[in-house]
């Protein structure tokens, strides 16, 4: 009897870690985002809130009523369109994620359309929620993502015309361009809600700033030198 039961744990155990290893899969065919619904509510307290008040609590945003759906809201154009590159790092990033398409709600996949002036920079950033698969259309781009510590091994390589590279989830990482002319990619997000964690903003365009004092024992630098930096954000 000892033995049927720890048999009986074990494949409960084996079990649960297949059905923690993907995403759970959606309950209903679509989940269109409703704007106009319950803000995204967390915590037991609102989500108590929430089933009192009976919206439908989902991990993203709530379901628009399924009769209300139409095609536009699975759709978007404009993706042909080149994106505006005259900005100080030289390259447009379009998304095409759950907020311009509310029919990607809880599909865990969107993607982006990128542009890069001649030298263009899309700034070391992270996607928290998403592993990023690129492709270049037009052009050539140098790429890279840094490992976790303690190695921060640079991973990087430069892409040609068709050429495909995949960023892991949550890693640092950036492209730019190295040609004379412009240069396209599109990239698959592993998320509706990828997020985008762009690291310089993040540490020195903070509101309000991180101390400048943390920030040059940090950076080990000087802190006239993090308030020139946090100047420029
Ligand atoms: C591109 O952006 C720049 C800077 O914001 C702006 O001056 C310019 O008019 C834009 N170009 C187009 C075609 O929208
Ligand atoms: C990280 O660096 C250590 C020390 O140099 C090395 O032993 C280890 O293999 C490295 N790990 C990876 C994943 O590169």
């Amino acid at each position: 009897m000892a033995s049927y039961f720890l048999l009986l744990g074990v494949l409960i155990a084996t079990c649960s870690s297949i059905v923690l290893a993907s995403d759970p899969s959606p309950l209903q065919d679509f989940c269109v985002a409703d704007s106009k619904g319950p803000a995204l509510v967390h915590g037991p307290e609102s989500s108590l809130f929430s089933f009192l008040h009976g919206s439908i609590l989902v991990n993203g945003f709530g379901c628009k009523d399924p009769k209300l759906v139409q095609a536009n809201d699975f759709s978007f154009s404009g993706l042909h369109l080149p994106g505006n590159t005259s900005n100080p790092v030289g390259s447009k990033v379009t998304p095409v994620t759950v907020t311009q398409t509310p029919g990607l709600n809880t599909f865990g996949i969107s993607m982006v359309r990128l542009d890069f002036a001649p030298w263009g920079v899309n700034p070391p950033h992270t996607h928290p929620r998403a592993t990023e698969i690129l492709t270049v259309l037009e052009g050539s781009l140098e790429v890279g993502f840094v490992t976790s510590n303690p190695n921060n091994s640079l991973i990087t390589k430069t892409l040609e015309k068709g050429d495909v590279f995949v960023f892991p989830e949550s890693l640092v990482h950036f492209q730019r361009n190295t040609g004379n002319s412009a240069s396209v990619a599109v990239a698959a997000l592993s998320s509706q809600n990828p997020g985008v964690i762009t690291v310089a903003n993040a540490v020195f365009g903070s509101n309000p700033d991180i101390a400048n004092d943390l920030l040059a024992k940090a950076f080990q630098v000087d802190t006239s030198i993090i308030n020139n930096i946090q100047s420029k954000f």
